[in-house]
């Protein structure tokens, strides 16, 4: 209390009075306080309880200065201001007894002081994913005036060590959380705080009970082809020495993306998730800065160094040839019809054909997507008598078009990756044209208005309701994956097809779990392992 502010201390009353109610409560200003007289001295804190807001004031002083809120338990010590069961913690105020009258200073600590608590606090969450304290806290740091992307850059640090497989869903949705965030200028402060919570709290949960798996240090100065070849080679020490020798150098992530890009589309690696990676590690950085370069590009390239390389197994072995035949002179014109049907081979052997002119072709394969997307089967996601290799669901389709997106944005860069991007697109279409449905009447589908569509969709992601983030991230995803490619072309002839097909999966039922074919899976197998 000596160094207070003379002008923030006030007088709330005497002792006498105190001690003999044993509690009262005080408004100063805005603030409500709540006195206890407690054998271990006189204590104040806020009335309202940092968890849902109930009054203190109707709590249980114990063993002189521990105060438990009655409904739901949380207990606080008074005298040292921890938190003992709970979150949260609950704002105390110094009081000084003068002459048998309490006087408490009510300043508020500086700005920084409460920023720093707001985070320290935020990351102590992460211990339980406790979400709704993620979102007390991130409004704490922006009403102590911080930067409330601070607790996404801070939520990116704590946890990229945590990730075994490096890069998730999480790191990929959160760059369209923020560019929905970014967008959302009409929308209040709870729905710019949607993002953020979701964010953090998908991070959360992806690394919640998690080890640490630390990257390797060491430094060694950089060089791209040397980068591409130790991702090939995965060799995670020697490619996290060369991004630290990247990083030490002044580069940025600018300098380091048509490596990645490169690394990522080396293989049809993990059905497409690479080069997602790629490409939203890159808008993350650009929207965080630089702060948060280190720790995202460690993540990613361990991703890239553990993802499936999928042109190697048999379903895909055409890939490796049809690209080395890949010479730039099929003139044949292409349009979507020509792959919604075709197995792997002939859809990559198709490909070719149309080599010539890398951005019709594209939009062929998109339009394929869509098509494919629009009448995916849903007997196949509700069957449970399938083996292993028909386990094929709705996100086996919404993958085609956020891997579209992330091709059309890299290979248009660099056009050198045209003939891997456009060839893995066309693996996609082979893998998932026996799961398609032509007959269904699709008609019910169709949006009239894009631009509407897109805005009551986007609307209704911040009140999502989804439980698992899994399912929200892939929503916004691949809604923000097929925004960017109508904006990039908004005459195509796919876009009416890819709007149905948004508008039919967002109203559908997703199915996340498999009891029944888990199971019968599970038997068929044992009994065949001898
Ligand atoms: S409101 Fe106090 S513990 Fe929940």
């Amino acid at each position: 209390m000596s160094q207070a502010d003379a002008a923030s201390l006030v007088r709330v009353g005497n002792l006498a009075d105190l001690a003999e109610a044993g509690r009262k409560v005080v408004k100063v200003g805005a603030k409500q306080i709540v006195l206890f007289h407690g054998a271990n001295g006189v204590y104040a804190c806020n009335n309202r309880c940092p968890h849902e807001g109930y009054p203190l004031m109707e709590g249980k002083l114990t063993d002189g200065c521990i105060l438990t809120c009655n409904w739901h338990n949380w207990k606080f010590d008074l005298e040292r201001g921890e938190t003992l069961v709970g979150g949260d913690r609950l704002r105390r105020y110094p009081v000084e007894l003068r002459d048998g009258e309490i006087w408490l200073d009510v300043s508020d600590p500086p700005p920084q002081e409460r920023a720093n608590a707001a985070l320290a606090s935020l990351r102590d969450s992460f211990r339980r994913h406790e979400y709704d304290r993620m979102a007390r806290e991130i409004s704490r740091l922006a009403l102590a005036g911080a930067d409330p992307l601070d607790a996404v850059r801070g939520a990116i640090h704590w946890t990229h060590d945590r990730f075994e497989f490096g890069t998730t869903h999480a790191h990929a949705a959160a760059a369209d959380w923020l560019a929905l965030r970014d967008g959302s200028n009409g929308t209040d402060d709870a729905g710019r705080l949607v993002p953020l919570v979701e964010i953090v709290g998908h991070l959360a949960w992806d690394s919640l009970r998690e080890p640490v798996y630390p990257y390797p240090a060491g430094s060694t100065p950089y060089d791209a082809e040397a980068l591409v070849a130790a991702i090939e080679a995965e060799d995670e020490a020697a490619a996290a020495a060369l991004l630290h020798g990247a990083l030490e150098a002044g580069l940025g992530f600018a300098e380091l993306e048509r490596p990645l890009a490169e690394a990522a589309l080396a293989h049809y690696q993990d059905f497409g998730h690479s080069l997602i990676y790629v490409l939203k590690t890159g808008q993350l950085i650009g929207r965080l800065g630089a702060d948060a370069a280190e720790p995202l590009l460690l993540a990613l390239v361990r991703s890239l160094i553990y993802a499936s390389r999928e042109d190697l197994i048999p379903e895909f072995r055409a890939y490796g040839p049809t690209l080395a035949a890949w010479d730039g002179s099929g003139t044949r014109p292409a349009v979507a019809e020509d792959f919604t049907r075709l197995p792997v081979a002939k859809a990559l052997a198709r490909a070719a054909e149309s080599s010539a002119d890398p951005e019709a072709l594209y939009h062929a394969l998109l339009g394929a997507s869509a098509w494919q997307f629009l009448h995916f089967d849903l007997a196949v996601q509700d069957r449970s008598d399938g083996p292993v290799s028909k386990n094929v669901g709705w996100l086996d389709f919404t993958h085609e078009i956020t891997f579209a997106n992330a091709v059309r944005e890299l290979c248009t860069t660099y056009p050198e990756l045209w003939p891997r991007g456009l060839l893995q697109m066309a693996c996609f279409l082979g893998r998932n044209a026996g799961f398609t449905d032509p007959e269904q009447d699709t008609g019910q589908w169709r949006v009239e208005d894009g631009g509407r569509f897109f805005e009551g969709a986007f609307a209704r992601l911040l009140d999502h309701g989804e439980f698992e983030y899994i399912v929200s991230c892939h929503h916004v995803k691949l809604l923000s994956a097929a925004r960017a490619e109508v904006a990039a072309a908004p005459d195509a002839p796919w876009v009416p097809t890819l709007l149905a097909a948004l508008n039919r999966f967002l109203n559908a039922p997703l199915k996340r779990k498999h009891a029944l074919r888990t199971a019968r899976q599970a038997i068929a197998f044992v009994a065949l392992e001898g």
